[in-house]
């Protein structure tokens, strides 16, 4: 199908900055520049100078990072692991495959973790002294940071690893704090449709722990220390290409006017679509927070009618998720039992949000939304 208005439209970003990625392509690749030279060691720079920690660590994926990060803290089988029952899968997959058991737990009206649940799943199991939950790992969806200072204050109570899954929230903040720098690790995803997207996968960890960052960098490599040729255990393949990162640090340098640019696209759709009683919009009004909008996601009670119409007006969405990932057999996860999940998973619609729109074609999206409900 050919759509009026893209989800997204990495073409036209190209377009808007292929002077500067065209002339780093050139210098990398007439260096031969591939494999851990300098673009990663500044892109890596640059990414912690932004989030606020000491280290960043380049990775290959988000899901990489969730994984090395949950073997760094030692997180392995016998242990339990929080993540919210709403979010992409990885984020369970990588509990998983560093062999502990992941535990969900409800998210709230924002998409994250509820901390109350948190906190109630937690006293249970305190109670019948069968505590074996050792991290948790909140995840900011969409844009939106988790209560990070509800989460931090929980992890200290149980002494819990914190391992944020941030891979939806670049700049996000509570408290004046990024996401990505209150817990053991920020995890990143630079996935190309991701708010700072690649040109393939990619993906690093963010810590101001020097240990966790030795670890990483080394496991990246297959265990292997680069500077001396020892192997410091079994690894892993998953390295930043120098490419990716070079084309990375120049996106990263737009990042905060590309911020704003969805903020006000976000305030668009709102002025547009404030008053439709059926439409739930992401402004959850909590002072201490903000949202980067990397998917600017409604809750329309009208489910898939309502999504399948936008699409049939030309304009194309993006639906996550309407099976919850414990939903799927094979993945074997224990489903608790989660309302909020399972409100939301039948009515979530992510509306195109990307720096590449236009304020006519964010009217035309509007306007179609509009006539849905008659108005
Ligand atoms: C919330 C969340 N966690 C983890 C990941 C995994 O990232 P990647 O696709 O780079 O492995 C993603 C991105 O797709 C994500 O959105």
């Amino acid at each position: 199908m050919i759509y009026k208005i893209r989800f997204v439209n990495p073409g036209k970003n190209y377009q808007m900055i292929k002077d500067e990625l065209d002339a780093v392509y050139f210098e990398v690749m007439s260096n031969g520049d591939l494999i851990d030279r300098g673009h990663l060691k500044r892109f890596e720079e640059n990414l912690a100078a932004f989030v606020g920690t000491k280290y960043a660590v380049g990775l290959n994926s988000g899901y990489d990072a969730l994984h090395l990060s949950l073997r760094a803290a030692g997180i392995g089988p016998g242990d339990e692991v929080i993540v919210p029952s709403h979010t992409f899968v990885a984020s369970a997959s990588a509990i998983i495959n560093a062999g502990a058991k992941p535990v969900l737990v409800d998210v709230g009206a924002d998409f994250n973790i509820d901390c109350g649940k948190v906190e109630q799943f937690l006293e249970l199991e305190t109670r019948n002294s069968r505590l074996k939950v050792k991290a948790i790992m909140p995840v900011h969806l969409n844009g939106y940071i988790a209560d990070m200072a509800g989460v931090m204050q929980i992890a200290r109570r149980y002494n819990l690893v914190v391992v944020e899954d941030a891979c939806q929230s670049l700049g996000a903040k509570m408290d004046g704090k990024k996401a990505g720098s209150w817990g053991l690790t920020g995890c990143w995803s630079f996935y190309p449709f991701k708010i700072l997207g690649g040109y393939g996968d990619g993906g690093a960890i963010t810590t101001d722990d020097p240990k966790v960052a030795l670890y990483a960098t080394r496991m990246r490599y297959n265990g292997e220390d680069r500077n001396t040729g020892d192997y410091h255990g079994h690894g892993f393949t998953c390295l930043l290409d120098n490419l990716q990162a070079a084309f990375l640090d120049v996106k990263l340098r737009h990042l905060p006017k590309w911020i704003e640019r969805r903020r006000e696209i976000a305030q668009q759709y709102r002025e547009g679509l404030l008053d439709l009683a059926d439409l739930i919009l992401p402004h959850y009004g909590d002072p201490r927070r903000d949202h980067v909008y990397q998917n600017y996601v409604v809750r329309s009670k009208q489910g898939d009618f309502f999504s399948d119409y936008l699409q049939s007006n030309g304009v194309e969405v993006l639906i996550q998720f309407r099976k919850p990932y414990y939903k799927h057999e094979a993945l074997k996860v224990e489903n608790r039992g989660f309302p909020e999940t399972e409100a939301l998973s039948r009515e979530v619609c992510s509306l195109p949000m990307n720096v590449e729109i236009t304020n006519e074609e964010v009217g035309y999206v509007i306007s179609v939304i509009r006539s849905f409900y008659g108005k």
